[in-house]
């Protein structure tokens, strides 16, 4: 459709812009706009009006799509129904109009879009299905967020694997992003875990496994201040020398932080997943929180309560805030507004999400509501993306044997189930190149996919015998459905689909039902990603990869390519080669790495 250029300026520019910059248009939106051109003249109405009306129809049986004739509001709705069946030129893109109430339906000819997606899949690949809606935009995603030296409990988890998701659907909807992870790095604990690191620290411990170090050593200094009352003290001391900016103190504590982001970059790493900035509650200093401090009092907010400083925020029903006490101390939620503050100066975003759990709810209704008491007009760009819980022992995550563990231990035992698996299939296994890495992957699929599989808000058990299945809707489940994909072309590898051949397939034996039901989804996909751009719900696309590995394995039984002649072969391959782009690059925005073999 490139070629052949729109008489409609806006379109003609939207049509080389996407040449330019090769990101896909879906084929379907072309028959819009195909749609389109004719309607501006029949309705009077402008692009964009006649854009923002097109709805789905309620089944497949009244058409491809409607337009709903209310939104146009150009007059009496089944007098223009009537005059655009009467006018509509057929063509050979649409082939059916008609009037139903408020909405006129729309028919497409459906092969060549079917073939047109087919071809846009394989010729995009890992671009298939990106947009460049949010070109121009800046968006900020601040997930994970451990706090050093206390567990990455379950909270963190979900907020690593859904935070992750959310930067890649930002980045496929053409935003420019940072993604940070703003550690729990600061506070009166840091003093407490200085005193107890010169009590019961190990330096060859710390260098080896920093995270496991420093949480036993605030255990057992924990245990220590129930004995003795003047560790805290000691440790308050410690910590004000910390606030003041004491280079003898804060070095203890920089080490403690580098060795632990070292740690958990580990993980990070093996998780697939790479921050742009590490920031945390450390980087605001007492000095940016009295001009924090000060903007809240001109304002008039503040006001002393008990030995603190508070807002008060019930007649907006969200309670009292504590800003600080008056030894000078600040707090989580204080630093949060001066982080607020700087990101919003520094970056100028579009927005900001916040990916926490759902016990932080009230916490950040209080931090939106005081940015915008203060006159923050940029407040309504901040976003909390909040989850439900992993219902699991103590809100940690734990063994079969129950024990506290960290991430890496779930991730190893996961992985040391799915290896298990593989193994029970000697011919297989023989075939895998590197086995421990490809049962890893499949162990991180099997858990990111039970944490996306169900709406963010809902609570969930953390099942480890049903999300290492290889049926149902889990990880294993997908990346066995690629690694199938995968497998067709290797097993007709005398022939292959290549960007050159592409236009010679015979795309046009492609009419079974099964192979059309799997062209219909690998055209939807642009949508879905759309929409995952205002959602942000990762079960959405779960669902959709769950349908598209279905269709594709229904296809299986009638749609061979071992044995048939070459041209059907070569359709065919097409058809399991564009499935096989939409279902890998939803996998890869789902934080997985699609498998080949497994
Ligand atoms: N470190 C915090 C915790 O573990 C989460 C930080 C969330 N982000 C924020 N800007 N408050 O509870």
């Amino acid at each position: 459709w490139s070629n052949e250029k729109s008489t409609i300026p806006e379109l003609k520019k939207a049509q080389e812009l996407a040449a330019t910059t090769l990101e896909s248009i879906p084929v379907v939106e072309t028959y819009k706009f195909k749609l389109i051109e004719q309607l501006i003249t029949i309705t009077g109405c402008d692009v964009d009006t006649l854009y923002g009306s097109f709805i789905k129809t309620k089944a497949k049986t009244h058409g491809d799509i409607a337009i709903s004739l209310y939104q146009l509001k150009a007059g009496n709705p089944a007098e223009l129904a009537k005059k655009i069946v009467d006018q509509f030129k057929l063509n050979e893109y649409v082939t059916k109009v008609t009037a139903a109430g408020a909405f006129a339906n729309f028919t497409f000819n459906h092969l060549p879009l079917y073939y047109g997606t087919i071809k846009q899949a394989i010729r995009l690949g890992k671009k298939y299905g990106t947009n460049t809606l949010g070109l121009g935009k800046f968006g900020i995603v601040e997930y994970s967020s451990p706090n050093i030296a206390k567990v990455f409990h379950v909270g963190h988890l979900r907020s690593t694997i859904i935070g992750s998701f959310l930067h890649k659907i930002l980045d496929a909807n053409g935003w420019s992003t940072l993604s940070i992870n703003y550690l729990g790095d600061w506070g009166k604990q840091f003093g407490i875990l200085a005193i107890g690191f010169q009590k019961h620290g190990s330096e060859e411990l710390l260098k080896k496994d920093a995270i496991k170090h420093l949480f036993d050593v605030y255990v057992k200094i924990n245990q220590d201040m129930d004995e003795d009352p003047t560790i805290d003290d000691q440790a308050k001391a410690y910590f004000k020398r910390m606030e003041n900016g004491d280079k003898d103190a804060l070095v203890l504590w920089q080490r403690f932080r580098d060795l632990s982001i070292a740690g958990y970059e580990k993980t990070y790493n093996r998780l697939n997943i790479k921050f742009d900035l590490y920031s945390g509650e450390s980087q605001y200093s007492l000095s940016q929180m009295r001009v924090v401090l000060d903007e809240l009092n001109s304002k008039g907010l503040l006001k002393p309560d008990n030995g603190a400083l508070v807002i008060d925020l019930k007649e907006h029903g969200h309670g009292t805030a504590v800003i600080g006490k008056t030894d000078g101390s600040m707090l989580y939620l204080s630093r949060d507004i001066a982080a607020a503050d700087y990101r919003h100066k520094t970056y100028d975003f579009e927005k900001l999400f916040y990916v926490v759990a759902s016990q932080q709810d009230h916490h950040f209704k209080q931090l939106f509501k005081i940015l915008e008491l203060m006159g923050k007009t940029w407040t309504d760009k901040c976003t909390h993306i909040s989850f439900g819980m992993i219902k699991s022992k103590n809100g940690t995550l734990s063994t079969r044997k129950g024990n506290v563990v960290f991430l890496a231990d779930i991730l190893d035992q996961v992985q040391e189930e799915m290896h298990n698996v593989m193994k029970k299939n000697e011919a297989k296994y023989a075939q895998i190149e590197d086995p421990e890495r490809v049962s890893d992957i499949i162990g991180m699929s099997a858990v990111k996919i039970q944490d996306m599989a169900a709406r963010r808000i809902k609570d969930y058990d953390f099942d480890i015998d049903r999300m290492t299945s290889f049926e149902g809707d889990t990880g294993p489940y997908l990346q066995y459905a690629h690694a199938r994909l995968s497998s067709i072309q290797r097993k007709r590898d005398d022939i292959s689909v290549t960007l050159e051949n592409l236009d010679d397939i015979k795309l046009d034996l492609l009419t079974e039902p099964s192979a059309l039901a799997v062209i219909e989804l690998v055209q939807e996909y642009p949508n879905v990603i759309r929409e995952l751009g205002q959602t942000y719900e990762p079960c959405n696309l779960v669902t959709y990869a769950l349908r598209l590995s279905h269709a594709v394995s229904s296809a299986y039984n009638d749609l061979w390519v071992v044995g048939q002649p070459e041209d059907l072969a070569y359709a065919r391959l097409a058809l399991y080669g564009a499935a096989r782009t939409a279902l890998g690059n939803a996998l890869t925005l789902l934080g997985l790495e699609p498998l080949e073999r497994m």
